[in-house]
């Protein structure tokens, strides 16, 4: 009896060290194991050690290969956990590829002793850099924003997640949902890797009137199959974007181009059909069709325009009044990587007429418009079907200089706070304006009168000024006006953590296209975006600072006000 009491109390203490006797790898050599998963608990939590290599989990049920993941599992010590939903009757037959231990060891894995099995996972907010009001992935890595759609009061934002780990791979839709695009809910994941590749970036559509077949309003969502070759599926949902169906007959496009990928398609009133723009290589190719299902290449934009210091990567093509004018112009988005003002990632755009068949530039070839001068902002997309035909666009809000390595862990990357898109001219051409959308407002909050973690700081501007944000460790940032030259710079240099990449440190400056007359800054914990009231500079930067900046400095012709936000 007493035997008994003392097992039980050893088997309590093993599983609060978060131990589980449950887990019995069999060995099968110094790089191989397999692991009957017991379907005890709703999730198998499993250890990850960022510096080591990538374990190749195939997952086998019943003999079949029911899906295959890549995990760096913990050799030496444990990161963080990430959740793996255990299916009925499934087994893991791992690969290690690291080569850390010598023969024999993987006994001692540190893996299989964190290893437990949960009914739930911890997505509490607990990392000092996780945003507060900005989109995050609940856990994992995150990249580009994906499938954004409005539909019946809900913003839908998909975006691409890997599951298993918080740096890029296997790469998967994620999906969360919005009602006001500034609080965001996390839904289950969209689209998953099946044997055509991984789920690479795309767009959703609402076909309001069937042209596809699968039903009045539903959501038809495109992505690349990221397998040998890049080639482009589509899914559908008929259940407003809860749950989606592969299409039996993917791919619907493909290409002997290696990097071809991003489809984003539109419904295009004027020519009456619909449009795909994606990027093959340094261009943008464009496609048609009536169903969604056959499309005929257009033509292709970009080869002798813009900048080609890197990939093009994630097109959107969208019509938008410009201000005070009664004319109507398209806008091509391309992000490029690298190949960015700052280095790295940026996105660029241009500013032209387009027929349904092709998009004639106005802009002179060889001139490159950046739609954000900041250093992390990128794969920049817009919603489908938003309302009042607002153009409500997205970016990622990071650089692929560093974006694998920035300092949080249970999560990495969020997205930018959604951006109003409009055209304005200067001198007698035209560019995109960006603004914070309109929701933002309603969450400004009282006055205060020092920054906080988050907070929105206007800025009057009437001529040269410099603001300086900083804390009680000498950490700070600094933002410059310089009135004569038209421009605003914001250097991060000594903003906090900046170790992490020789490429992070640095100043960037924007162009403000005429005197700037209003700024808005919005903090969230380790992002600074900053807006020209009229839209006509956009600057989206990360920080890392090792506590919060509490104090606002302002020298020069400008009057600060500083406001809680209401989240
Ligand atoms: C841009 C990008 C896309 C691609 C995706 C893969 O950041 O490279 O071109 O579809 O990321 O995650």
């Amino acid at each position: 009896m007493k035997k008994n009491k003392t097992i039980a109390c050893l088997a309590a203490l093993f599983m609060a060290l978060g131990c589980n006797a449950q887990v019995a790898p069999k060995i099968l050599g110094d790089r191989h194991a397999m692991l009957r998963l017991d379907k005890q608990k709703k999730f198998l939590l499993l250890p990850v050690e960022e510096k080591e290599e990538y374990a190749h989990i195939r997952v086998v049920r019943n003999n079949q290969l029911v899906k295959t993941l890549n995990c760096r599992l913990a050799v030496d010590k444990v990161d963080y956990f990430v959740p793996y939903e255990v299916g009925e009757g499934e087994l893991f037959d791992i690969s290690f590829n690291g080569n850390t231990r010598a023969t024999g060891a993987i006994n001692d894995f540190a893996c299989w002793k964190r290893m437990s099995y949960s009914d739930s996972f911890d997505t509490k907010n607990v990392e000092k850099h996780r945003p507060v009001y900005h989109h995050t992935p609940q856990y994992g890595w995150m990249n580009d924003p994906n499938g954004m759609f409005y539909k019946d009061g809900v913003w839908h934002l998909c975006y691409q997640f890997n599951p298993y780990g918080s740096q890029w791979e296997n790469m998967t839709w994620g999906h969360s949902t919005s009602t006001d695009l500034v609080h965001w809910k996390a839904e289950p994941t969209a689209i998953t890797p099946d044997a055509l590749g991984t789920i690479f970036s795309g767009c959703c559509v609402v076909d309001k009137n069937n042209t596809a077949s699968f039903g009045n309003n539903a959501i038809v969502a495109f992505y690349t199959s990221a397998g040998a070759r890049q080639t482009q599926s589509m899914a559908y949902s008929t259940d407003g974007g809860k749950t989606f169906t592969k299409y039996e007959n993917n791919p619907v496009i493909t290409s002997n181009v290696p990097d071809f990928r991003d489809p984003h398609v539109f419904w295009n009133a004027e020519a009456g059909f619909w449009n795909m723009i994606l990027a093959a290589g340094q261009q943008m190719s464009i496609y048609s069709s009536k169903d969604l299902k056959e499309w005929k290449h257009e033509s292709d934009f970009g080869a002798e325009y813009g900048n080609h210091g890197g990939v093009w990567e994630c097109p959107d093509l969208m019509k938008m009044k410009v201000a005070g004018t009664d004319k109507e112009k398209w806008m091509l988005i391309c992000n490029i990587n690298p190949g960015g003002p700052f280095g790295g990632s940026a996105t660029q755009y241009f500013i032209g007429e387009f027929d349904g068949h092709k998009f004639t530039c106005e802009d002179e070839p060889s001139e490159t418009k950046w739609m954000d001068y900041g250093k992390d902002h990128y794969a920049t997309i817009t919603f489908d079907n938003a309302p009042e035909g607002r153009r409500v666009g997205i970016a990622w809000m990071s650089n692929w200089q560093y974006a694998n390595q920035v300092p949080t862990k249970q999560f990495r990357s969020a997205n930018s706070i959604a951006r109003d898109f409009g055209l304005f001219e200067y001198n007698g051409e035209t560019y995109c304006s960006v603004s914070p959308v309109k929701e933002m407002d309603a969450v400004r909050g009282q006055r205060i009168s020092s920054p906080s973690e988050t907070c929105e700081i206007v800025v009057q501007l009437k001529g040269d000024a410099q603001l300086t944000l900083r804390n009680s460790k000498g950490e700070k940032v600094v933002i410059t006006y310089d009135a004569v030259e038209q421009t605003i710079d914001f250097d991060r240099r000594r903003s906090g953590d900046v170790s992490f990449s020789e490429a992070f440190p640095c100043i960037v400056t924007s162009p403000t296209y005429g005197q700037a007359k209003t700024l808005r800054i919005f903090v969230d914990r380790c992002s600074i975006e900053m807006f020209e009231g009229d839209g006509k500079m956009s600057m989206t930067n990360l920080v890392f600072p090792s506590e919060p900046y509490n104090k606002l400095i302002v020298k020069g012709k400008a009057k600060a006000t500083i406001y809680k936000l209401k989240i």
